[in-house]
């Protein structure tokens, strides 16, 4: 068949990823479910404790409202510029979000509203409390801070305000507003309306806070000035005085930039030069003078040299009368008396002359030795003042440092002195940076607790919880649910699953209900049993388990029966000889058993019962006071057991749990076939591997592993796949 139609593989690799998610998400759902109880028990439990938390809770309301950060600044003053603007820096807005939450402004808000006399914040106000309450609260004050049992009066007052003040920053709180120069402010009472005016009273002081600190900045900005300008008026007085006295000291007397004793050099040296003229001209004059009366040419000389009018006069005269002699000589000779008498006043005439020449020319030798005397004098003059000015320059230097240094106080001063008058009218023209753009209204609901959203953060924690807790405690499960857990801990095929059956006797179930599921189910692990060997089928199965009272004998019987009322010749050997339970479960009392078949005591034809219902025939067993292994382990078991295959189609033993005793151990190397069961959800797997390992040690021949008394309704939940899960959907099939 494969030749002609090649298999292709069911899936292929992702789609077994996908299947698994898949199947793992459900298995999760299906463990929730299943342990939905749980979950909602802690869920339940958590939301019934926040419940009573937030009950016990005292409402806290928050008041809110909002601070504008001004950075325009007005500047009345400053015509240039009377806005100025910088941009908004987020460490000024995380500043005044400081300042919002200082001491400083809580403790004139706590002034303002008189909040020391709010047993709200002034816990020593607060009626005492009774019982519990009581006990907790002085059980905490004991655990917090020291008492305060020992501070004065005064002492313990400034600590009560101190406390108030801290428990009001406490309840303050300022958030920025991103990418603005908002500050929202908040702060929480236990009254709505108390948290409205609270919060309104901080952004007032805060607003007023930023006025004062601004106001008393230019306050002792102006003080320092005041002092400041005091300093300088002193240093520029003084400095003028140094001048002043320094002028009047050296003698520079300032007259518009020119030196007094410049002005009288000057005037000297031109006096100076015009007497050196008035001297060389009549040095000139005496030296012709002298040349010429040296030469007796004095008359010569006064004619050059005088301009007298006398002179001229006589000079007149002399030509008259010399003209006047010259015609009488003529006329009369010499010797005429007229003659003798003009030239007798022409002598007289020219004694005048010379008189008055050399009076004149004595005059021009006085002048000019006067002129000497005098230049010679301005030049000593001169002399002198040039001394003088030498050492009045030197003075006119340290003159002028002094009074640059005047001139700098000046001007120092006088910037001081207008700044100090825009510092003074600041005063008067203060804004505040910061304004109120919201103020807060009364608030209707309590910001803490948000009851309804605390109570349901809290159920889906506890949802969170209980579904962990779920997951986990399947994680800690210790057992086997399902075929696959089964086959992949025991190495075993999972041959069958025996459903529990909740209706009594258990052992007459089978008979009354043959469409079954437990029915079904037995029939389905004979088939499997059946092709656990591919050779041939089982002819001996042993049956056992870890534990006793695992459904063993049940599953031995029920399958026996199943086996037998399918038409095969069945037998059913009990082989527990310590904990019989075959007959027990049939309800019988056997007159003869396996021991006594074992001892020789009867015929196995005397032993066996015949089961009416099934056409089973059943070996008994009955509980012996000796170890039964040695018993077991002998020929006569051998030879029994070939007896029966002679006889039987199926030989089917009952045996003892494997970890308590080592019988299963013995019995499974004489079967053919060994049925391991597992107790559903409740034999550990330690036991399940430990039991199995004591099996293969002496090379027990293992069918598989089953699991017996599935619940079936119960298993359906885990949705595994297998008959326990279709049972749900399909119980139509089955005749329960
Ligand atoms: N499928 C079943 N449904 C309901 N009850 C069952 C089922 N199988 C067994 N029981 C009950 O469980 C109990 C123990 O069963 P059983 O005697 O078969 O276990 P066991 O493994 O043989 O125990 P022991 O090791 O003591 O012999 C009995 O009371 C029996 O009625
Ligand atoms: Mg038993």
């Amino acid at each position: 068949m494969n030749e002609i139609y090649p298999v292709r593989p069911i899936s292929n690799a992702s789609a077994t990823r996908t299947d698994g998610f898949n199947i793992d998400l459900r298995q999760q759902i299906r463990v929730l479910w299943r342990r939905r109880f749980l979950v909602f028990a802690v869920a339940g439990g958590v939301f019934i404790a926040t419940w009573l938390f937030l009950m016990l809770l005292t409402p806290i309301y928050a008041g809110m409202a909002s601070v504008m950060i001004d950075t325009r600044k007005t500047r009345v003053l400053d015509l240039k510029e009377v806005i100025t603007t910088s941009q908004p820096q987020l460490t000024t807005v995380l500043s005044e979000v400081e300042v919002i939450r200082s001491r400083n402004v809580a403790e004139r808000v706590a002034a303002s509203l008189d909040l020391y006399k709010d047993p709200e914040f002034n816990p020593s106000l607060r009626p005492a409390k009774s019982g519990v309450a009581a006990a907790l609260n002085s059980l905490m004050s004991w655990l917090s801070a020291p008492k305060q049992q020992d501070l004065g009066p005064e002492e313990a007052e400034r600590a009560m305000r101190a406390g108030v003040v801290t428990t009001l920053v406490g309840r303050v709180t300022a958030v920025p507003v991103p990418q603005s120069m908002v500050i929202n402010v908040s702060v929480r009472s236990e009254d709505a309306a108390k948290a409205a005016q609270l919060t309104n009273a901080l952004a007032e002081q805060y607003v007023l806070d930023q006025l004062n600190s601004k106001f008393e900045a230019t306050r002792s900005a102006s003080v320092w000035l005041n002092q400041r300008l005091e300093d300088l008026r002193n240093a520029v007085a003084q400095s003028e005085r140094a001048v002043a006295q320094y002028r009047g000291s050296s003698g520079l007397i300032d007259s518009k930039g020119v030196l007094p004793t410049h002005q009288q050099l000057a005037e000297l040296n031109t006096q100076l030069i015009q007497t050196q003229g008035r001297r060389s001209e009549l040095q000139a004059k005496v030296a012709r003078l002298e040349t010429l009366i040296r030469s007796n040419r004095g008359a010569e000389a006064a004619d050059e040299m005088i301009e007298s009018p006398l002179i001229q006069r006589l000079r007149e005269q002399e030509t008259t009368l010399m003209r006047e002699i010259s015609d009488m000589s003529t006329r009369y000779g010499d010797m005429h008396p007229k003659m003798i008498k003009g030239v007798a006043e022409l002598n007289e005439l020219r004694a005048k002359i010379n008189v008055e020449i050399s009076k004149l020319s004595q005059g021009i030798h006085n002048e000019y030795n006067v002129v000497r005397a005098r230049e010679s004098a301005l030049l000593d003059r001169i002399r002198q003042l040039e001394g003088t000015v030498k050492e009045q320059n030197r003075s006119e230097v340290h003159l002028r440092e002094l009074e640059r240094e005047a001139q700098a106080n000046r001007i120092l001063y006088e910037n001081f002195l207008s700044r100090f008058k825009e510092t003074s009218e600041q005063e008067q023209v203060q804004q505040p940076d910061a304004r109120i753009i919201s103020r807060a209204v009364r608030p209707y609901s309590p910001a803490f607790p948000r009851k309804g959203l605390i109570q349901l953060a809290m159920t889906v924690v506890g949802l969170l919880l209980g579904t962990i807790l779920a997951l986990v405690l399947e994680r800690l499960d210790n057992t086997f649910r399902t075929r696959e857990e089964l086959e992949d801990v025991t190495g075993l095929p999972a041959i069958g699953m025996i459903p529990f059956v909740d209706k009594k006797p258990v052992a007459k179930y089978l008979i009354d209900r043959p469409t079954s599921a437990f029915a079904e189910a037995l029939r389905g692990l004979w088939i499997s049993l059946c092709h656990s060997d591919p050779n041939s089928s089982p002819r001996v199965v042993a049956i056992t388990s870890s534990f006793p009272g695992e459904g063993k004998s049940m599953t031995a019987l029920s399958l026996a029966r199943t086996v037998a009322l399918l038409g095969s010749r069945v037998v059913l050997v009990d082989c527990d000889l310590r904990r019989s339970s075959v007959a027990k479960l049939l309800e019988i009392q056997p007159e003869h058993c396996l021991d006594d078949v074992l001892g020789g005591k009867v015929e196995l034809r005397a032993a066996v019962l015949r089961d009416q219902s099934s056409d089973l025939d059943i070996l008994p067993a009955r509980n012996m006071d000796r170890a039964p292994l040695d018993m077991l382990n002998s020929a006569v078991m051998e030879n029994l057991l070939h007896t029966l295959r002679g006889i039987y189609d199926l030989v089917i033993l009952d045996c003892p749990p494997v970890i308590p005793v080592a019988e299963a151990q013995v019995l499974g190397r004489l079967a053919d076939k060994t049925v391991f069961c597992v107790l559903w959800d409740q034999t550990p797997r330690e036991a399940v591997v430990n039991a199995l390992r004591q099996l293969r040690d002496v090379q027990v021949s293992l069918a598989g592993a089953m699991l017996t008394k599935v619940h079936l309704k119960k298993h359906a939940r885990y949705g595994y796949g297998d008959i326990g899960y279709y049972y749900g959907r399909y119980k139509g099939y089955y005749a329960d």
